[in-house]
């Protein structure tokens, strides 16, 4: 049977990852994969989560399965982080899934069990694992103008005039904050329009949200999402706790349904319980029981509150930088966008054969869009880093 399959190609940022990895050069520079970095270059596991981890450990008990649809402690406390007492209608419900990625795919899957005719539309451009993700649960997929690389602004009267077009078969995938792989976010009149025209045209917004307290803090990165939440009658949620926690290959995400009533809030929640049945059949417990003790106490939630403050401040604090140091370095190429732009990700914007040199050259590596990891520059790096791409420039 498996003489059928072809070998596939690896994944290109996986193999940039693993090109840095094998690279020998001690000057090398890794802005490739998205995971926070410590001006180390470590992702050491957060103070919060190890004491949880503390915690867990004396209080568990057995292995047993969880509930099918999470830790209750999880989810009140991931709802209120998102949508403080927003959350608070019995019109919205959450599942805990594996991740956010676990969490867009029973999302897609219910989109396709509720309107097999439905168009999701994603931003262009977008995280890349979207499009393969929403392929496999059998979706079509469209795009809607996002970000003009040439001008690196957003394509923002072209992104409302298409939406303006969609009606209730659509549903418009939104980046909650901290775009990737732009790092340019809707404005808050931004937010406000999409919210008013899924209201006058009937669309679903599903919102994506990876990178909740990145961006500028815990609250002003969700002001966008709250404000859809409050006007639209139908949405989805993909959370994750993977960057903001740390959690990574804990697998720690949630998806979320408002309905327009409480026993449509019921219907989704059965019906997520049962494609989750379907496709891993319970979710896995401890990344989400960790971020449930986390939010369930306050002296955690004070010291998690602080290292997510304190990884936003330096990559925001690196973009400065880095703008200031090619400045310095008399480029002429205006980079000011990068200052601007929140969380993980900006485009740097450059061609790809400057991409190429950085590479053999520097050994300075980068997904082939450009798109650079900002916690991968540091202190100690950013100064070769501007030299090499004055250089290339
Ligand atoms: C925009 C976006 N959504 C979702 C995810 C999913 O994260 P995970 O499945 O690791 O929780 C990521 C991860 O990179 C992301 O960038």
């Amino acid at each position: 049977m498996f003489e059928s399959l072809d070998i596939l190609p690896p994944d290109p940022l996986l193999g940039i990852a693993a090109a840095c990895k094998a690279d020998p050069n001690p000057k090398k520079v890794d802005l490739g994969v998205g995971v926070y970095k410590t001006e180390a270059g470590d992702t050491p596991i957060l103070k919060s989560v190890q004491q949880a981890i503390t915690q867990l450990t004396a209080e568990e008990k057995s292995k047993v399965y969880i509930a099918p649809q999470g830790n209750a402690d999880f989810i009140s406390g991931m709802q209120n982080l998102i949508l403080g007492d927003l959350a608070n209608t019995d019109r919205f419900v959450s599942i805990q899934a594996p991740g956010g990625t676990g969490s867009l795919r029973i999302g897609s899957e219910m989109i396709a069990k509720a309107n097999p005719n439905a168009t999701v539309w994603a931003s262009d451009p977008t995280w890349a694992n979207h499009v393969p993700l929403m392929k496999s649960a059998g979706l079509n997929l469209k795009n809607y103008p996002y970000y003009d690389t040439a001008n690196n602004a957003l394509k923002a009267d072209e992104m409302l005039s298409t939406i303006s077009k969609l009606g209730k078969d659509d549903i418009v995938l939104l980046h909650g904050c901290c775009h990737n792989p732009s790092g340019e976010d809707l404005t808050p009149e931004l937010w406000s329009a999409v919210a008013d025209l899924a209201v006058e045209r009937g669309f679903t917004p599903f919102v994506d949200i990876a990178y909740q307290g990145f961006g500028k803090d815990l609250e002003t990165d969700v002001a966008g999402v709250r404000e859809i939440f409050a006007k639209v009658p139908e949405m989805m949620i993909a959370s994750s706790c993977s960057k903001n926690f740390g959690l990574y290959r804990e697998r720690t995400g949630m998806i979320s349904f408002l309905s327009e009533n409480a026993e449509k809030k019921e219907a989704c929640r059965t019906n997520a319980l049962s494609i989750a049945r379907g496709i891993y059949s319970m979710p896995p417990s401890y990344g989400a029981a960790l971020v449930g003790l986390i939010l369930k106490d306050e002296n955690l939630t004070k010291i998690w509150q602080e290292e997510l403050a304190e990884m936003c401040s330096r990559m925001n604090t690196l973009r400065t930088l880095l703008i200031g140091k090619l400045q310095e370095r008399g480029v002429e190429k205006d980079f000011s966008f990068i200052e601007r732009q929140n969380g993980m990700f900006s485009f740097l914007g450059i061609n790809k054969d400057q991409i190429d040199r950085l590479r053999s050259e520097y050994a300075i590596y980068m997904a082939g869009s450009s798109r650079i990891n900002i916690a991968g520059i540091s202190n100690n790096n950013v100064d070769y880093l501007a030299d090499a791409i004055a250089a290339v420039l």
